[in-house]
């Protein structure tokens, strides 16, 4: 007789938790030709050897300094054809797949109703010119409508921002839980006070801050911060690392006299 034996029951397998991670790339506020040539290119170059799936431009791609408030009918130091040019080249070498626009190019959309008939053709023409290029460029374009703005990526909402304050880290992630945004020029990583702990990115810009002359008479420009984001995301999830350019310390020049 053969002996009894006793198998044990298979145990059930679980189904197995497949996450599809892929990577991302970002980059915000690169303001057209005030962009800091050396970081700009050291940007790309991380993008080119990170192979993201997913890019996307945050906003302030151009700078709009001819539709700007209180500028002077007669001032001419900001002509818009070469910003709205270098703006949308930088776009073009980038290859974002979504590109979000900033509170610099809404200025565009809210002179479309200027009384000046020549002000409201030329901001319908750069925003034409700026649906072609995302057009060529198969990407998503979203206006900029203030706090109401942005898209998921994994659980992380991607937006220009409005917040300018030092604690804008801390209060974006506030208002939209864990967030990736730009806006203030300065890096920054801050964590919301609520139940669900979320985080605050600051990504930074790729501007030359000392040649944008219009934030020369403020302290925090000191804190602006050329760098970009990369990481990986998946339907549910995000990890986000800021990657800081190394900026040149710039020297004052010694007295003529001395
Ligand atoms: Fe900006």
């Amino acid at each position: 007789m053969r002996p009894l034996t006793l198998k044990r029951a298979a145990k059930p397998k679980s189904p197995a938790i497949v996450r599809g991670w892929k990577r991302f790339f970002g980059v915000s506020c690169t303001h057209a030709r005030h962009v800091d040539r050396d970081a700009w290119r050291a940007a790309l170059k991380s993008r080119s050897d990170f192979a993201p799936h997913f890019t996307f431009h945050l906003g302030d791609f151009c700078d709009t300094g001819a539709f700007r408030s209180g500028r002077g009918e007669n001032d001419g130091s900001d002509p818009v054809d070469p910003d709205l040019t270098s703006g949308l080249v930088h776009l073009r070498e980038l290859e974002p797949q979504l590109i979000l626009c900033g509170n610099h190019e809404q200025r565009l959309w809210r002179y479309l109703s200027s009384r000046n008939d020549i002000v409201a053709y030329a901001s319908h023409q750069a925003i034409n010119c700026i649906h072609r290029c995302a057009s060529d460029l198969h990407a998503e374009l979203v206006e900029y409508t203030g706090i109401w703005s942005g898209r998921m990526l994994g659980n992380h909402l991607l937006t220009h921002g409005t917040v300018y304050n030092v604690n804008a880290a801390r209060d974006m992630a506030e208002m939209y839980g864990n967030v990736i945004f730009g806006h203030t020029h300065t890096v920054a990583i801050g964590k919301g006070r609520r139940i669900d702990n979320p985080t605050g990115y600051n990504i930074g810009a790729l501007v030359s801050a000392p040649n944008m002359d219009y934030a020369a008479n403020r302290r925090q420009t000191m804190a602006w911060t050329t760098a970009w984001v990369r990481g990986e995301y998946c339907d549910n999830d995000c990890r986000p690392e800021i990657i800081i350019h190394r900026q040149p310390t710039p020297s004052m020049p010694p007295a003529t006299h001395a």
